[in-house]
Protein backbone atom coordinates (compact mmCIF):
# COMPACT_ATOMS: atom_id res chain seq x y z
CA UNK A 1 0.00 0.00 0.00
CA UNK A 2 0.91 3.71 -0.60
CA UNK A 3 -0.16 6.95 -0.86
CA UNK A 4 0.24 9.78 -4.11
CA UNK A 5 1.10 12.75 -2.26
CA UNK A 6 1.81 14.47 -5.47
CA UNK A 7 2.41 12.95 -8.72
CA UNK A 8 5.96 12.57 -8.41
CA UNK A 9 6.18 11.98 -4.71
CA UNK A 10 4.56 8.54 -3.18
CA UNK A 11 4.59 7.63 0.70
CA UNK A 12 5.79 4.06 1.44
CA UNK A 13 5.99 3.92 4.69
CA UNK A 14 4.32 1.74 7.59
CA UNK A 15 2.04 2.50 10.71
CA UNK A 16 3.64 0.69 14.08
CA UNK A 17 0.08 0.13 16.10
CA UNK A 18 1.41 -2.78 18.09
CA UNK A 19 4.17 -0.86 19.80
CA UNK A 20 4.52 -0.44 23.45
CA UNK A 21 6.72 2.51 23.93
CA UNK A 22 8.44 4.33 21.11
CA UNK A 23 12.40 4.63 21.70
CA UNK A 24 11.32 2.07 24.94
CA UNK A 25 10.20 5.30 26.91
CA UNK A 26 7.14 7.61 24.96
CA UNK A 27 3.75 6.26 25.21
CA UNK A 28 2.44 6.43 21.64
CA UNK A 29 -1.53 5.24 22.48
CA UNK A 30 -2.44 6.48 18.54
CA UNK A 31 0.87 4.07 17.88
CA UNK A 32 4.13 5.74 15.64
CA UNK A 33 4.38 5.84 11.52
CA UNK A 34 8.04 5.33 9.87
CA UNK A 35 7.60 7.18 6.70
CA UNK A 36 9.36 6.68 3.89
CA UNK A 37 8.92 8.78 0.45
CA UNK A 38 9.75 7.69 -3.30
CA UNK A 39 10.34 10.95 -5.40
CA UNK A 40 10.22 10.05 -9.04
CA UNK A 41 11.79 12.07 -11.86
CA UNK A 42 12.08 11.06 -15.63
CA UNK A 43 15.21 9.58 -15.16
CA UNK A 44 16.07 8.48 -11.43
CA UNK A 45 14.08 7.54 -8.75
CA UNK A 46 15.20 8.16 -5.12
CA UNK A 47 14.31 6.31 -2.24
CA UNK A 48 13.92 8.63 1.26
CA UNK A 49 15.10 6.30 4.42
CA UNK A 50 13.68 2.86 5.49
CA UNK A 51 11.50 1.90 7.90
CA UNK A 52 12.23 -0.24 11.33
CA UNK A 53 13.43 -3.72 10.30
CA UNK A 54 10.06 -5.13 11.96
CA UNK A 55 8.72 -3.50 9.19
CA UNK A 56 10.79 -4.63 6.89
CA UNK A 57 8.78 -6.63 3.95
CA UNK A 58 5.75 -4.59 4.11
CA UNK A 59 7.72 -1.76 3.29
CA UNK A 60 9.45 -3.68 0.90
CA UNK A 61 5.73 -4.49 -0.96
CA UNK A 62 5.00 -0.64 -0.69
CA UNK A 63 8.11 0.04 -2.25
CA UNK A 64 7.86 -2.08 -5.06
CA UNK A 65 4.11 -1.03 -5.30
CA UNK A 66 4.58 2.29 -6.02
CA UNK A 67 7.34 1.81 -8.30
CA UNK A 68 5.22 -0.26 -10.70
CA UNK A 69 6.42 -3.44 -12.71
CA UNK A 70 9.14 -1.37 -15.03
CA UNK A 71 11.54 0.64 -12.84
CA UNK A 72 14.08 0.13 -9.55
CA UNK A 73 15.24 2.89 -7.32
CA UNK A 74 18.10 4.17 -8.27
CA UNK A 75 19.42 5.74 -4.79
CA UNK A 76 17.93 5.22 -1.55
CA UNK A 77 18.89 8.68 0.37
CA UNK A 78 19.71 8.38 3.92
CA UNK A 79 18.87 11.30 6.01
CA UNK A 80 18.88 10.11 9.27
CA UNK A 81 20.77 6.43 10.82
CA UNK A 82 18.35 5.97 13.68
CA UNK A 83 17.30 2.68 13.85
CA UNK A 84 13.65 3.42 13.25
CA UNK A 85 14.94 4.47 9.78
CA UNK A 86 18.14 2.51 9.11
CA UNK A 87 16.66 -0.58 9.80
CA UNK A 88 15.69 -2.07 6.56
CA UNK A 89 18.84 -1.02 4.70
CA UNK A 90 20.29 -3.90 4.48
CA UNK A 91 17.49 -5.49 2.87
CA UNK A 92 16.62 -2.62 0.17
CA UNK A 93 20.42 -3.10 -0.70
CA UNK A 94 19.95 -6.97 -1.29
CA UNK A 95 16.84 -6.71 -3.22
CA UNK A 96 18.07 -3.91 -5.58
CA UNK A 97 22.18 -4.72 -6.05
CA UNK A 98 22.32 -1.66 -8.43
CA UNK A 99 21.51 1.00 -6.72
CA UNK A 100 23.38 3.55 -4.67
CA UNK A 101 23.29 4.79 -0.96
CA UNK A 102 23.56 8.49 -0.26
CA UNK A 103 23.99 10.16 2.96
CA UNK A 104 26.46 12.66 4.78
CA UNK A 105 29.81 11.46 5.33
CA UNK A 106 29.02 11.46 8.78
CA UNK A 107 26.29 9.08 8.26
CA UNK A 108 28.55 6.77 6.10
CA UNK A 109 31.69 6.39 8.56
CA UNK A 110 29.00 5.53 11.48
CA UNK A 111 26.91 2.76 8.87
CA UNK A 112 29.46 -0.04 9.58
CA UNK A 113 28.36 0.56 13.47
CA UNK A 114 24.80 -0.70 12.51
CA UNK A 115 26.07 -2.99 9.67
CA UNK A 116 28.40 -5.62 10.13
CA UNK A 117 28.65 -6.31 5.97
CA UNK A 118 28.36 -2.33 5.32
CA UNK A 119 32.06 -2.93 3.83
CA UNK A 120 30.59 -4.74 0.85
CA UNK A 121 28.69 -1.66 -0.42
CA UNK A 122 31.72 0.76 -0.44
CA UNK A 123 31.20 0.91 -4.09
CA UNK A 124 27.59 1.73 -4.19
CA UNK A 125 28.09 4.80 -1.72
CA UNK A 126 27.68 8.48 -2.62
CA UNK A 127 28.67 11.30 -0.06
CA UNK A 128 26.69 13.70 0.62
CA UNK A 129 26.99 17.34 1.91
CA UNK A 130 25.32 20.98 2.52
CA UNK A 131 24.79 22.34 -0.74
CA UNK A 132 25.26 19.18 -3.06
CA UNK A 133 22.38 18.11 -5.48
CA UNK A 134 20.65 15.87 -7.49
CA UNK A 135 18.84 15.99 -10.33
CA UNK A 136 16.41 13.65 -11.27
CA UNK A 137 14.77 14.60 -14.63
CA UNK A 138 12.01 16.19 -15.71
CA UNK A 139 12.97 19.03 -13.74
CA UNK A 140 12.96 17.27 -10.06
CA UNK A 141 15.81 18.41 -8.43
CA UNK A 142 16.86 18.45 -4.92
CA UNK A 143 19.42 20.17 -2.87
CA UNK A 144 20.91 18.90 0.13
CA UNK A 145 21.34 20.87 3.84
CA UNK A 146 23.31 19.21 6.70
CA UNK A 147 20.99 19.25 10.29
CA UNK A 148 23.91 18.54 11.94
CA UNK A 149 22.48 17.55 15.83
CA UNK A 150 18.69 17.78 15.04
CA UNK A 151 19.03 15.79 16.50
CA UNK A 152 21.89 13.45 15.78
CA UNK A 153 24.58 14.39 14.12
CA UNK A 154 24.26 13.01 10.69
CA UNK A 155 21.36 14.30 9.87
CA UNK A 156 20.14 15.93 6.45
CA UNK A 157 17.30 16.97 5.09
CA UNK A 158 16.59 17.79 1.09
CA UNK A 159 14.44 20.39 -0.69
CA UNK A 160 13.00 19.46 -4.00
CA UNK A 161 12.55 22.41 -5.95
CA UNK A 162 10.00 21.60 -8.46
CA UNK A 163 7.54 21.20 -5.96
CA UNK A 164 8.92 23.06 -3.13
CA UNK A 165 9.06 20.25 -1.06
CA UNK A 166 10.83 19.94 2.35
CA UNK A 167 12.43 16.58 3.19
CA UNK A 168 12.80 17.28 6.86
CA UNK A 169 14.14 13.78 8.09
CA UNK A 170 12.93 13.65 12.11
CA UNK A 171 12.20 17.78 12.13
CA UNK A 172 8.19 18.50 12.31
CA UNK A 173 7.41 14.72 13.44
CA UNK A 174 5.00 13.84 15.51
CA UNK A 175 3.68 10.57 17.16
CA UNK A 176 0.65 8.98 16.27
CA UNK A 177 -0.87 7.31 13.27
CA UNK A 178 -3.63 7.53 10.28
CA UNK A 179 -7.15 7.26 11.20
CA UNK A 180 -6.50 8.32 14.60
CA UNK A 181 -7.18 12.24 13.86
CA UNK A 182 -5.44 14.34 16.34
CA UNK A 183 -4.52 17.93 16.57
CA UNK A 184 -0.77 18.08 15.52
CA UNK A 185 0.41 20.60 17.76
CA UNK A 186 0.27 18.57 21.52
CA UNK A 187 1.30 15.53 20.22
CA UNK A 188 4.29 17.08 17.99
CA UNK A 189 5.38 19.21 21.09
CA UNK A 190 5.71 16.03 23.17
CA UNK A 191 7.81 14.81 20.28
CA UNK A 192 9.79 17.80 20.06
CA UNK A 193 10.82 18.78 23.20
CA UNK A 194 11.79 14.65 24.40
CA UNK A 195 13.38 14.33 21.50
CA UNK A 196 15.01 17.23 19.67
CA UNK A 197 14.55 19.41 23.03
CA UNK A 198 17.57 19.56 23.55
CA UNK A 199 19.08 21.03 20.38
CA UNK A 200 17.09 24.70 19.99
CA UNK A 201 20.30 26.16 19.33
CA UNK A 202 20.41 23.92 15.87
CA UNK A 203 17.18 23.51 15.05
CA UNK A 204 17.34 27.64 15.05
CA UNK A 205 20.45 27.42 12.73
CA UNK A 206 18.01 25.06 10.15
CA UNK A 207 15.04 27.27 10.12
CA UNK A 208 17.55 29.94 9.51
CA UNK A 209 18.75 28.26 6.29
CA UNK A 210 15.38 26.87 5.18
CA UNK A 211 14.12 30.49 5.69
CA UNK A 212 15.14 31.40 2.23
CA UNK A 213 13.37 28.46 0.44
CA UNK A 214 9.45 28.40 -0.56
CA UNK A 215 8.04 25.44 1.52
CA UNK A 216 4.87 24.51 0.31
CA UNK A 217 5.02 20.69 1.75
CA UNK A 218 6.97 19.20 4.56
CA UNK A 219 7.97 15.19 4.67
CA UNK A 220 8.41 14.14 8.01
CA UNK A 221 9.74 10.69 8.62
CA UNK A 222 6.64 10.52 11.16
CA UNK A 223 3.43 11.52 11.27
CA UNK A 224 1.86 13.55 8.62
CA UNK A 225 2.80 15.17 5.68
CA UNK A 226 2.43 19.00 6.56
CA UNK A 227 0.86 21.29 3.31
CA UNK A 228 -0.38 24.89 2.62
CA UNK A 229 -0.80 26.27 5.94
CA UNK A 230 0.14 23.39 8.12
CA UNK A 231 3.90 24.80 7.01
CA UNK A 232 3.88 28.24 8.30
CA UNK A 233 2.00 27.22 11.22
CA UNK A 234 4.44 24.17 12.35
CA UNK A 235 7.50 26.83 11.46
CA UNK A 236 6.20 29.12 13.97
CA UNK A 237 5.93 26.09 16.42
CA UNK A 238 9.38 25.70 16.08
CA UNK A 239 10.78 28.55 15.34
CA UNK A 240 8.83 29.26 19.36
CA UNK A 241 9.87 26.12 20.79
CA UNK A 242 13.65 26.03 19.79
CA UNK A 243 14.27 29.16 21.14
CA UNK A 244 12.79 28.01 24.50
CA UNK A 245 9.50 30.75 24.51
CA UNK A 246 6.34 29.50 25.84
CA UNK A 247 4.06 29.20 23.70
CA UNK A 248 1.05 28.36 26.06
CA UNK A 249 -0.24 30.82 28.97
CA UNK A 250 -0.51 29.90 32.29
CA UNK A 251 1.35 28.01 35.02
CA UNK A 252 2.17 24.18 34.74
CA UNK A 253 1.67 22.42 38.58
CA UNK A 254 3.48 19.28 38.58
CA UNK A 255 3.82 18.28 42.12
CA UNK A 256 4.69 14.66 43.83
CA UNK A 257 3.26 13.68 47.47
CA UNK A 258 3.15 10.18 49.14
CA UNK A 259 0.42 11.06 51.48
CA UNK A 260 -1.47 13.98 49.61
CA UNK A 261 -1.04 16.49 51.96
CA UNK A 262 1.66 18.08 49.12
CA UNK A 263 -1.09 17.77 46.13
CA UNK A 264 -3.10 19.76 48.47
CA UNK A 265 -1.45 22.31 48.93
CA UNK A 266 -0.83 22.62 45.14
CA UNK A 267 -4.34 22.32 44.69
CA UNK A 268 -4.73 25.45 46.78
CA UNK A 269 -2.11 27.34 44.92
CA UNK A 270 -3.94 26.49 41.71
CA UNK A 271 -6.74 27.66 43.33
CA UNK A 272 -5.09 31.22 44.24
CA UNK A 273 -3.81 31.37 40.88
CA UNK A 274 -7.29 30.62 38.95
CA UNK A 275 -8.55 33.34 41.35
CA UNK A 276 -6.38 35.67 39.60
CA UNK A 277 -7.22 35.25 36.21
CA UNK A 278 -3.98 32.39 35.30
CA UNK A 279 -4.50 29.25 33.38
CA UNK A 280 -3.47 26.68 35.25
CA UNK A 281 -2.28 22.61 34.42
CA UNK A 282 -1.46 20.28 36.89
CA UNK A 283 -0.34 16.61 36.64
CA UNK A 284 0.81 14.15 39.54
CA UNK A 285 4.45 13.54 38.42
CA UNK A 286 3.88 9.85 40.32
CA UNK A 287 1.29 8.56 37.71
CA UNK A 288 1.46 10.77 34.75
CA UNK A 289 3.18 10.04 31.22
CA UNK A 290 6.57 12.00 31.85
CA UNK A 291 7.23 13.11 28.81
CA UNK A 292 3.88 15.14 28.42
CA UNK A 293 4.98 16.81 31.86
CA UNK A 294 8.62 17.37 30.03
CA UNK A 295 6.75 18.92 27.62
CA UNK A 296 4.40 21.14 29.44
CA UNK A 297 7.51 21.97 31.49
CA UNK A 298 8.30 23.45 27.89
CA UNK A 299 5.45 25.03 26.89
CA UNK A 300 4.04 27.15 29.78
CA UNK A 301 6.18 30.28 31.16
CA UNK A 302 5.97 29.45 34.69
CA UNK A 303 5.94 26.33 36.78
CA UNK A 304 5.40 25.13 40.36
CA UNK A 305 7.15 22.29 41.67
CA UNK A 306 5.30 21.17 44.61
CA UNK A 307 7.03 17.99 46.72
CA UNK A 308 8.39 16.67 50.20
CA UNK A 309 11.41 16.30 51.26
CA UNK A 310 12.23 11.97 51.74
CA UNK A 311 15.21 10.70 52.60
CA UNK A 312 17.27 13.47 53.47
CA UNK A 313 16.45 14.34 49.91
CA UNK A 314 13.14 14.93 47.66
CA UNK A 315 10.54 12.97 46.47
CA UNK A 316 11.81 10.89 43.69
CA UNK A 317 9.53 11.26 41.18
CA UNK A 318 9.79 14.69 41.04
CA UNK A 319 13.76 14.00 40.96
CA UNK A 320 13.38 12.25 38.10
CA UNK A 321 10.92 14.48 36.52
CA UNK A 322 13.81 17.61 37.05
CA UNK A 323 16.59 14.92 35.84
CA UNK A 324 14.77 14.92 32.53
CA UNK A 325 14.45 18.77 32.56
CA UNK A 326 17.79 19.04 33.06
CA UNK A 327 19.22 16.62 29.90
CA UNK A 328 16.70 18.25 27.96
CA UNK A 329 18.28 21.41 28.06
CA UNK A 330 15.53 23.26 30.35
CA UNK A 331 15.97 27.07 30.36
CA UNK A 332 14.06 30.50 30.52
CA UNK A 333 11.64 29.82 32.84
CA UNK A 334 10.09 31.11 36.12
CA UNK A 335 9.60 28.67 38.58
CA UNK A 336 7.73 28.55 42.19
CA UNK A 337 8.20 26.10 44.74
CA UNK A 338 6.51 24.12 47.40
CA UNK A 339 8.31 22.15 49.50
CA UNK A 340 6.40 19.71 52.75
CA UNK A 341 8.83 17.72 55.48
CA UNK A 342 7.97 16.63 58.85
CA UNK A 343 11.19 17.17 60.59
CA UNK A 344 13.63 18.52 58.48
CA UNK A 345 12.62 19.89 55.25
CA UNK A 346 15.29 19.96 52.28
CA UNK A 347 13.35 19.24 49.63
CA UNK A 348 13.37 22.67 48.37
CA UNK A 349 16.85 22.82 48.74
CA UNK A 350 17.75 20.01 46.43
CA UNK A 351 14.97 20.97 43.98
CA UNK A 352 17.19 24.51 43.77
CA UNK A 353 20.41 22.67 43.66
CA UNK A 354 18.94 20.71 40.19
CA UNK A 355 17.78 23.83 38.90
CA UNK A 356 20.83 25.85 39.25
CA UNK A 357 22.78 23.44 37.11
CA UNK A 358 19.87 24.68 34.45
CA UNK A 359 20.16 28.04 32.25
CA UNK A 360 18.36 31.29 32.73
CA UNK A 361 15.90 29.42 35.78
CA UNK A 362 14.27 32.28 37.71
CA UNK A 363 13.32 30.99 41.13
CA UNK A 364 10.63 33.39 42.66
CA UNK A 365 10.00 33.86 46.50
CA UNK A 366 8.86 32.85 48.64
CA UNK A 367 9.49 28.90 48.70
CA UNK A 368 6.72 28.09 50.67
CA UNK A 369 7.55 25.41 53.56
CA UNK A 370 4.95 23.24 54.99
CA UNK A 371 5.26 20.91 57.92
CA UNK A 372 2.86 17.71 56.36
CA UNK A 373 0.25 19.90 56.18
CA UNK A 374 -0.52 23.02 54.95
CA UNK A 375 -1.01 25.32 57.80
CA UNK A 376 -3.02 29.16 58.76
CA UNK A 377 1.09 30.24 59.10
CA UNK A 378 1.51 29.38 55.18
CA UNK A 379 -1.14 31.54 53.72
CA UNK A 380 0.81 34.89 53.63
CA UNK A 381 3.26 32.86 51.63
CA UNK A 382 1.01 31.54 49.65
CA UNK A 383 -0.19 34.65 48.44
CA UNK A 384 3.03 35.77 47.62
CA UNK A 385 4.18 33.15 45.79
CA UNK A 386 0.37 33.07 43.42
CA UNK A 387 1.08 37.00 42.74
CA UNK A 388 4.80 36.30 42.04
CA UNK A 389 3.66 33.36 39.80
CA UNK A 390 1.04 35.62 37.96
CA UNK A 391 3.33 38.47 37.35
CA UNK A 392 5.43 35.70 35.16
CA UNK A 393 2.90 35.04 33.71
CA UNK A 394 1.73 38.60 32.79
CA UNK A 395 4.97 39.37 31.67
CA UNK A 396 5.52 36.46 29.30
CA UNK A 397 6.15 37.28 25.58
CA UNK A 398 2.33 37.58 23.48
CA UNK A 399 1.62 34.26 21.79
CA UNK A 400 2.09 33.86 18.08
CA UNK A 401 -0.64 31.11 16.56
C1 LIG B 1 9.97 7.22 53.13
C2 LIG B 1 9.83 8.60 53.65
C3 LIG B 1 10.96 9.36 53.90
C4 LIG B 1 10.86 10.65 54.43
N1 LIG B 1 11.97 11.37 54.64
C5 LIG B 1 11.88 12.62 55.23
C6 LIG B 1 13.02 13.40 55.52
O1 LIG B 1 14.15 13.00 55.25
N2 LIG B 1 12.86 14.64 56.10
C7 LIG B 1 11.60 15.12 56.40
O2 LIG B 1 11.49 16.24 56.92
N3 LIG B 1 10.49 14.41 56.12
C8 LIG B 1 10.61 13.18 55.53
N4 LIG B 1 9.51 12.45 55.26
C9 LIG B 1 8.22 13.00 55.64
C10 LIG B 1 7.49 13.63 54.52
O3 LIG B 1 8.22 14.68 53.96
C11 LIG B 1 6.17 14.13 55.09
O4 LIG B 1 5.43 13.00 55.53
C12 LIG B 1 5.35 14.93 54.12
O5 LIG B 1 4.32 15.54 54.83
C13 LIG B 1 4.72 14.03 53.06
O6 LIG B 1 3.90 14.82 52.28
P1 LIG B 1 2.73 14.16 51.41
O7 LIG B 1 1.52 14.01 52.28
O8 LIG B 1 2.52 15.12 50.30
O9 LIG B 1 3.22 12.84 50.96
C14 LIG B 1 9.59 11.18 54.70
C15 LIG B 1 8.45 10.42 54.43
C16 LIG B 1 8.56 9.15 53.90
C17 LIG B 1 7.29 8.37 53.57
FE1 LIG C 1 15.67 10.27 15.23
FE1 LIG D 1 12.72 9.01 14.00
Amino acid sequence: MYTCITPRIKAVGVSDTDIDLFESQYEVPNGITYNSYLLQGDDLAVVFDTVDAVFADQWLDNLADALGSSRQPDMLVVLHLEPDHSGSIACLMERYPSMKLAASAKALAMLPQFFADASQWDGRLVKLGEGSSLKLGGGVELTFLSAPMVHWPEVLVAYEHSEATLFGADAFGTFGTPGHSQPWDPEAARYYFNIVGKFGQQVQALLKKASSLDIKRICSLHGPVLEGDEVARAVRFYDRWSSYQPDLSGVFIPYASVYGNTAAAAVTMAQLLEQRGVNVVMMDLARCDMSEAVSLAFRYPAMLLAAPTYDCSVFPPMATFLHHLSIKGFRNRTVGIIENGSWAPVAARTMQKMLDEMKDIKVVQPVVTIRTRLAEDNDADMQLLADALTSAVVAALPLTD
